[in-house]
């Protein structure tokens, strides 16, 4: 229930956090895709152990945060960290827990030595980048370009 104040953990995903991601992406989006979440988490964990993050409330999985620290991508040497994608069941959001999940993701960036934590948004999603906002990203110099095919 929205608003309840069950104890939170706020801790580095692994493996057997993926059927809580489907859970809550099927809740989502009504989509039940196991395998692409299998793909997704298997390529954070490996890639940036200790950076993705998860909401845990009485042992269940209520939100989960995904991204890796990067540098040399496209020219950009600065180590940045990448947040990809990411979701809270919606039993569970406007108690902080995004941005407790970023909190936590940016600690560990920083530990990494990134100087800046990039991520792109669709600007049309309004929910996303409202609290993309208010967690403290801005506009970037850099822009999203594309060819429509
Ligand atoms: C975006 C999302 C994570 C926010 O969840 P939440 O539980 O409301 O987040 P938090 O409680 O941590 O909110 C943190 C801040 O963001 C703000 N915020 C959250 N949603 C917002 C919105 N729709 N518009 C404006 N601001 C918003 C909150 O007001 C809060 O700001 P404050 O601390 O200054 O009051 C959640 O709505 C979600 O999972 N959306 C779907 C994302 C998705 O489509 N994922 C698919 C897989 S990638």
């Amino acid at each position: 229930m929205p608003g309840t104040s069950t104890a939170v953990t706020i801790r580095p995903l692994d493996e057997l956090d993926i059927s809580g991601i489907v859970r809550i992406d099927e809740k989502i989006s009504g989509i039940y895709r196991p395998e692409v979440w299998e793909t997704r988490v298997m390529y954070y964990t490996r890639r940036d152990p200790g950076a993705s993050q998860v909401a845990v409330i009485g042992g269940k999985v209520v939100g989960f945060m995904l991204g890796d620290l990067r540098a040399g991508e496209f020219g950009l040497d600065e180590p940045s960290g990448w947040v990809e994608r990411f979701g809270i069941d919606p039993d569970h959001r406007g108690q902080d827990l995004g941005r407790k999940m970023f909190d936590a993701i940016k600690t560990h960036f920083v530990a990494e030595g990134a100087k800046s934590v990039r991520t792109l948004v669709d600007t049309n999603d309004g929910g996303v980048a409202g609290f993309l906002k208010a967690i403290g990203f801005a506009p970037a110099p850099l822009q999203a370009l594309e060819i429509r095919l």
